[in-house]
């Protein structure tokens, strides 16, 4: 069983998750079907990542308990505006086959388009109802933050950001820690610039004899954040739940961080990346 943290709302969450996107079709469900049986309890799927009917089926197909599974989505940003998240939190659970979500998240906050604010007070009416267990953000800062706290006096149980060791987010995550905000991290293993055969992480792989994907999963764990690392490979998929046999040291763990540089953040053409959508 994967260990948990208890959000401050006060409902459990497992401190590593499986991330869905880009997962589609048969093989997508079956890819989402062997994680559940590989282990993985929490699921991260999004309107966006258009696969929450493969989600569904797959929680259908595993015969996994639904309260045994926590399944996170996420409103885009075209959704915004209070009577449009709340038919599409109603949509999401519609093509899920859920009752209910136990996390759903503002996708990106979409500050030109300035309606973020509805959007939470929209997750806060669809927490009141029982349609969401967790209200959550994603791609926050200390400003967005501070606003919707301010203006609803509601705090998010989580802010999912971009993490990795080439963006260590040191300042967003004592943001998150300061107003009792859990921190989970997107692209967790640096996606396309894994940083795999980094002296620090390879030198520590080498040490715990574990993979440098167990290592970047570790540190993410010891951080106190929430890695849902992607894996269409089972052997990846259970190789990456397998993070909790070994320790980091603090040097260790100091290394992994220092290996954040100014562009180290990701850019690509998935759906995550636009602002407007
Ligand atoms: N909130 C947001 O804005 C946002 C943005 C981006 C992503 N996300 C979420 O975060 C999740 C994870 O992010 P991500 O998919 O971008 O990046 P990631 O999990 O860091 O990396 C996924 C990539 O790493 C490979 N991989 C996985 N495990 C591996 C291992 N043990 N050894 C070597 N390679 C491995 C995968 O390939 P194989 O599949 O071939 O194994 C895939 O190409 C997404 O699925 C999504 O749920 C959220």
């Amino acid at each position: 069983m994967t260990p948990t943290y208890t959000l401050n709302d006060g409902q459990t969450i497992p401190v590593l998750g499986f991330g869905t996107y880009p997962l589609h079709g048969e093989d997508g469900t079956a890819a989402v079907v062997g994680a559940i049986e590989a282990g993985y309890r929490l699921l991260d799927t999004a309107v966006n990542y258009e696969n929450e009917p493969e989600v569904g089926e797959a929680i259908r197909r595993s015969g996994v308990p639904r309260e045994e599974l926590f399944v996170t989505s996420k409103i885009p940003g075209r959704h915004h505006a209070y009577d449009e998240a709340i038919a599409s939190t109603r949509e999401s659970l519609r093509r899920l086959g859920l009752e209910y979500l136990d996390l759903h998240l503002i996708h990106w906050p979409n500050p030109s388009v300035g309606k973020y604010v509805e959007a939470w007070r929209a997750l806060v009416a669809l927490q009141e109802e029982g349609l969401v267990r967790s209200i959550g953000v994603s791609n926050f800062t200390g400003e967005h933050l501070t606003r919707i706290i301010d203006e609803t006096g509601v705090t998010p149980a989580v802010n999912q950001i971009e993490l990795h060791p080439y963006f260590p987010q040191r300042e967003m995550r004592r943001v998150n820690e300061e107003l009792g905000i859990r921190t989970e991290s997107w692209s967790p293993l640096g996606k396309r610039q894994a940083p795999f055969s980094e002296p620090a992480i390879a030198a520590a792989a080498e040490k715990h004899g574990v993979s440098p994907a167990q290592v970047i999963l570790r540190w993410q764990v010891q951080l106190g954040c929430i890695p849902i690392p992607k894996s269409a490979t089972r052997e990846r998929q259970v190789a990456n739940l397998d993070v909790f046999d070994f320790e980091l040291g603090a040097d260790e763990m100091a290394a992994i961080t220092s290996l954040g540089r100014p562009d180290g953040r990701l850019f690509g053409g998935d759906p995550d990346h636009h602002e407007e959508m």
